[in-house]
């Protein structure tokens, strides 16, 4: 059994350096004063440690992709704190946000993402087309293509591609900027059971290797044995063991 990720009051998440993510009784309501209105995040505080690599589970509509994308930076929590590698992000401006997410961070979706008329070298090089891409830049792409194994279908379009290779050239692509954190939502979802086995191994052999924290939301039993920590949604709040 993994163990749990445990809710836990300020002065307990104050006492620790190493977490390289930190959540201060974080609520996310949707449509506030609207009889649609949604708790999907109802007081969440925990801390992530630095290198970890962490499965975040729960039923359907628990709050698990509400919750990283507050911590991916592409959402803001309602009220609440949130702490990433030592930055508030929960004051930042949008430019802000978006320096966080272009330095700090790493994304890998269920669908991928891929551009589909690009090859699998300029989907990995495509965060970086912002501050133009150097030759550097291209040996860098070249070598984490092979850190995924993949240099072989570097020239290879996205549907020339099978689901777990369209995959990894989407982990290499969050690899691109060295970031420090790498968040997952379902990265297994739309592969077979050996495939996506085979994608959680190369998570945790990259973050043995490179340091970067990996969070995974999944709903798979096999990813979760597969992580060194978990943390349980339900409503919107964590389910301590
Ligand atoms: N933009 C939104 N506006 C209103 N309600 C939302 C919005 N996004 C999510 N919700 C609601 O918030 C709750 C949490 O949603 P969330 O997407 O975080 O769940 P989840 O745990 O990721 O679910 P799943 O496993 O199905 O992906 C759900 O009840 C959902 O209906
Ligand atoms: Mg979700």
């Amino acid at each position: 059994m993994v163990d749990q990720i445990q809710h836990l009051e300020n002065g307990e998440l104050d006492k620790s350096n190493n977490y390289i993510i930190k959540a201060y009784n974080l609520y996310k309501i949707y449509n506030p004063d609207l009889p649609s209105m949604v708790t999907a995040l109802d007081d969440v505080s925990f801390g992530i440690e630095k290198g970890k690599v962490i499965a975040i589970a729960g039923p359907s509509g628990s709050g698990k992709s509400t919750l990283l994308n507050i911590l991916g930076c592409m959402d803001s929590a309602t009220s609440g704190r949130a702490i990433i590698d030592g930055v508030d992000i929960t004051k930042l401006s949008e430019n802000e946000l978006a320096d966080i997410r272009k330095n700090k961070i790493g994304f890998i979706f269920q669908d991928f993402l891929l551009i589909p008329t690009l090859s699998a070298l300029e989907n990995v090089l495509l965060p970086l087309i912002p501050d133009g891409i150097k030759k550097a830049d291209r040996e860098r792409a070249m070598n984490i293509l092979e850190q995924v194994g993949l240099a072989e279908r570097a020239s290879h379009k996205p549907k020339e591609l099978s689901g777990g290779e369209k995959q990894r050239v989407a982990i290499a692509r969050a690899l691109i900027n060295n970031p420090t954190i790498i968040y997952a939502d379902e990265p297994t979802g739309n592969l077979d059971t050996t495939i996506g086995n085979e994608i959680i191994e190369l998570l945790r052999n990259l973050s043995e290797n490179t340091g970067v924290t990996v969070v995974i939301v999944s709903h798979d039993p096999m990813v979760w044995e597969r992580t060194d920590l978990m943390l349980k949604l339900r409503d919107g709040k964590i389910l301590n063991s």
